[in-house]
């Protein structure tokens, strides 16, 4: 078969590993790039191949099937709209938009442009995140009774260099990372309905939150904690305890817990804890068995499923309306925090 002819929109830090795992990859062909820098003319040379200014461009000189869009939060509705009219599936960098009427136009535009999308939550291609969606759905731990989550690391100085990432509404660690466990708790523990936020930005001092403590409740009554914060110094996150982003220093350690009725699940290390036989009660050891995940990169699964996607040869894990959810979930926390009130979160 022939290769998927692939662009990349947005060459900054992620735009940069899509094309450079689009080049790694027997199943695509990278066809083109764009940027609205000209200075990443340069990143175009390096992978040779011909730069544009902008995605409209790109699209009008280019045969492309589809575009990973992994420009800054604020353009990815544009970004979308240009695929839709020239019929080019797309995978959109998490999150979907930058508010919610603009993620709802997305699914409307690309909806009538009749091209599909993946959102690029890429966790759930993760074989940590599939490994506990198999086990919390065999009814290992019984009922999921709550599930609780520790976000904290230290981003670097340079990293604020941007200004996008300290200001709203696109910027802070609720619409850049925490997405990414409010999509994860999503796919674990079903939809969440209501939220409880407090933030605060007394580190950093920006516009945009550095800490954050979130209380959740689920549809099916689970309930949730995440404490977070990119400005304290710690083992204690998904990136640093599952190791798939080699760009961040690795811990074994866990980052997540989930508690049920018949037994508990530590993350990433991926240990169920039960009572053996009949027993129950605090009085009685806890056997421990380690599940073995075989680990792969999320974002190659990711673009592998892309692929896929705009073949029509699978559904998109993620489509827009996924993406859409997730989205409004990021924004009931930030709402919550705003407000100091639960919030309850839109389901469309
Ligand atoms: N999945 C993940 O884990 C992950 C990780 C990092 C970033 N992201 C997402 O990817 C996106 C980009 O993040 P980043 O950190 O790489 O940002 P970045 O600021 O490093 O890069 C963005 C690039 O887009 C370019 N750009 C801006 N406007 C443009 C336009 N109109 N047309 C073409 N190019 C334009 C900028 O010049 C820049 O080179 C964001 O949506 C972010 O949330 C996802």
């Amino acid at each position: 078969m022939e290769p998927v002819r692939l662009a990349v929109a947005g060459l900054g830090w992620i735009g940069r590993k899509h094309a450079q795992l689009i080049v790694e990859h027997d199943g695509c062909l990278l066809v083109g790039l764009c940027d609205a820098d000209d200075h990443h003319a340069a990143v175009a040379r390096e992978f040779g191949v011909p730069f544009h200014a902008n995605i409209e461009q790109l699209l009008e000189d280019e045969a492309v099937e589809g575009v990973v869009i992994a420009t800054p939060n604020r353009v990815h509705g544009m970004m979308a709209e240009a695929c839709a009219r020239h019929s080019v599936h797309a995978l959109i960098e998490k999150p979907i938009a930058e508010t919610l009427d603009e993620a709802r136009r997305v699914v409307h535009v690309c909806d009538q442009g009749g091209i599909r999308v993946l959102v690029g939550h890429h966790r759930r291609h993760s074989p940590f995140i599939r490994e506990a969606r198999s086990i919390v759905d065999s009814g290992t731990l019984g009922q999921l009774v709550g599930v609780s989550m520790l976000w904290a690391l230290a981003k670097p100085d340079d990293y604020f260099d941007q200004d996008w990432r300290c200001q709203r509404p696109g910027g802070g660690p609720t619409l850049i990372n925490l997405i990414h466990e409010l999509d994860s708790l999503r796919f674990l523990c079903g939809e969440i309905r209501r939220v409880y936020a407090v933030a605060s930005s007394a580190v950093r001092k920006l516009e945009v939150e550095d800490s954050l403590s979130i209380t959740l409740s689920f549809e099916n009554g689970t309930l949730g904690s995440i404490l977070a914060s990119d400005a304290t110094p710690s083992p204690w996150s998904y990136e640093a305890t599952t190791g798939e982003n080699p760009h961040y220093f690795r811990a074994d350690e866990n980052s997540y817990h989930f508690l049920g009725t018949a037994g508990s699940l530590s993350f990433p290390r991926m240990e169920v804890w039960r009572y053996p036989d009949e027993l129950a009660g605090w009085q009685h050891p806890l056997e421990n068995l380690r599940h073995h995940v075989e680990e792969a990169d999320p974002l190659q699964n990711q673009l592998e499923h892309f692929c896929r996607v705009v073949r029509h040869q699978e559904e998109p894990l993620v489509d827009a309306r996924d993406g859409l959810r997730s989205l409004a979930a990021a924004v009931a926390v930030l709402d919550s925090a705003e407000r100091g009130v639960p919030v309850e979160v839109p389901q469309s």
